[in-house]
C-alpha cells in the first residue's frame, strides 16, 4: 500500500475535517476504525459522527456481531469471548456490503449491550440518504479469514494506535462494568492482549495511522 499518514494527536476537528472529506453527494462511504481494545475506536467513531451530525453521518460499531454466551459455550471459546472467532464475521461482513449498497434505503443493524452481555437485534439504523458511515472495531482490518475482505469494503480506514495508558483504561473499564479488579486485570492481560497482538498486525492496511490519544 502506498502513502500511509501518521497523525499524532490530531484534534477532533482536523479529523471531523478529514471524514468529512470522503462524503460524495448521492453516495453512501465508509469509514473504518480499527485498533486494538480500549484503543479508543467507539470514542472516535461517536464523537465524528456527532460533530458532522445524524444528517451526514452514522455509527456501526462490529460488536453487533458477538456470538451468544450460549454458542460460546456450546463451541468451547466463553473465556475468550472477544477473539475474532468469537464474532459473525460473516454476517458482519454482509452487513457492511449491505450498507454499502443502500444508499436509499433505512438499514437497521445489531447494537451490543456490555450490561447484559448481549447482542440487541436492530438497535442502531442507518437511515436512508445519510452518505457516510462510520464502521468501528478490532477486527475491521484483519488480513485473516473472512475478515480479510473488509479492507476492500471500506473507503478509507484509520488505525488507532493508542497510548500507554490504554492497558489501565481498559482494566478500568472492566472493573466499571461489574468484575472485580484483579479478574479485570487478569481478563485483560490474558484475552484482551491476546487480540491485541492479534490486531498489531493489520496497522500496515490502514490509509491514516493515529499516534497517542485524538483531542476530541
Ligand atoms: N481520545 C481519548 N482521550 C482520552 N481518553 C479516551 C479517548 N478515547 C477513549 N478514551 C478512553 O479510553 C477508554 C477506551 O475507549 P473506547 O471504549 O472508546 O475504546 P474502544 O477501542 O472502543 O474499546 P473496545 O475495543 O474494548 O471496544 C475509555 O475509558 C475512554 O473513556
Ligand atoms: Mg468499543
Amino acid at each position: 500500500m502506498t502513502g500511509q499518514e501518521t497523525l499524532t494527536e490530531p484534534t477532533l476537528t482536523a479529523l471531523a475535517h478529514r471524514a468529512l472529506g470522503l462524503v460524495t453527494s448521492g453516495q453512501r462511504r465508509i469509514l473504518g476504525i480499527a485498533g486494538p481494545p480500549g484503543s479508543g475506536k467507539s470514542t472516535l467513531a461517536e464523537a465524528i459522527c456527532a460533530a458532522l451530525g445524524p444528517a451526514t453521518a452514522a455509527l456501526v460499531p462490529m460488536d453487533g456481531f458477538h456470538l451468544s454466551n450460549g454458542e460460546l459455550v456450546r463451541i468451547g471459546l466463553r473465556d475468550r469471548k472477544g477473539a475474532p472467532e468469537t464474532f459473525d464475521a460473516d454476517g458482519y461482513v454482509a452487513m457492511l456490503r449491505h450498507v454499502r449498497a443502500s444508499f436509499n434505503e433505512r438499514v437497521l443493524v445489531p447494537s451490543f449491550d456490555r450490561d447484559a452481555e448481549a447482542v440487541v437485534p436492530g438497535a442502531i439504523e442507518v437511515p436512508a440518504g445519510v452518505p457516510l458511515v462510520v464502521a468501528e472495531g478490532n477486527y475491521l482490518l484483519l488480513d485473516e479469514g473472512p475478515w480479510a475482505v473488509i479492507r476492500e469494503i471500506l473507503d478509507e480506514a484509520w488505525y488507532l494506535r493508542a497510548d500507554a495508558g490504554r492497558v489501565p483504561r481498559l482494566i478500568a473499564r472492566h472493573v466499571a462494568f461489574g468484575k472485580p479488579p484483579g479478574p479485570a486485570r487478569d481478563w485483560v492481560l490474558r484475552s484482551d492482549e491476546a487480540n491485541a497482538a492479534r490486531i498489531a498486525p493489520s496497522e500496515a492496511r490502514a490509509d491514516v495511522v493515529i499516534e497517542g490519544m485524538p483531542r476530541l
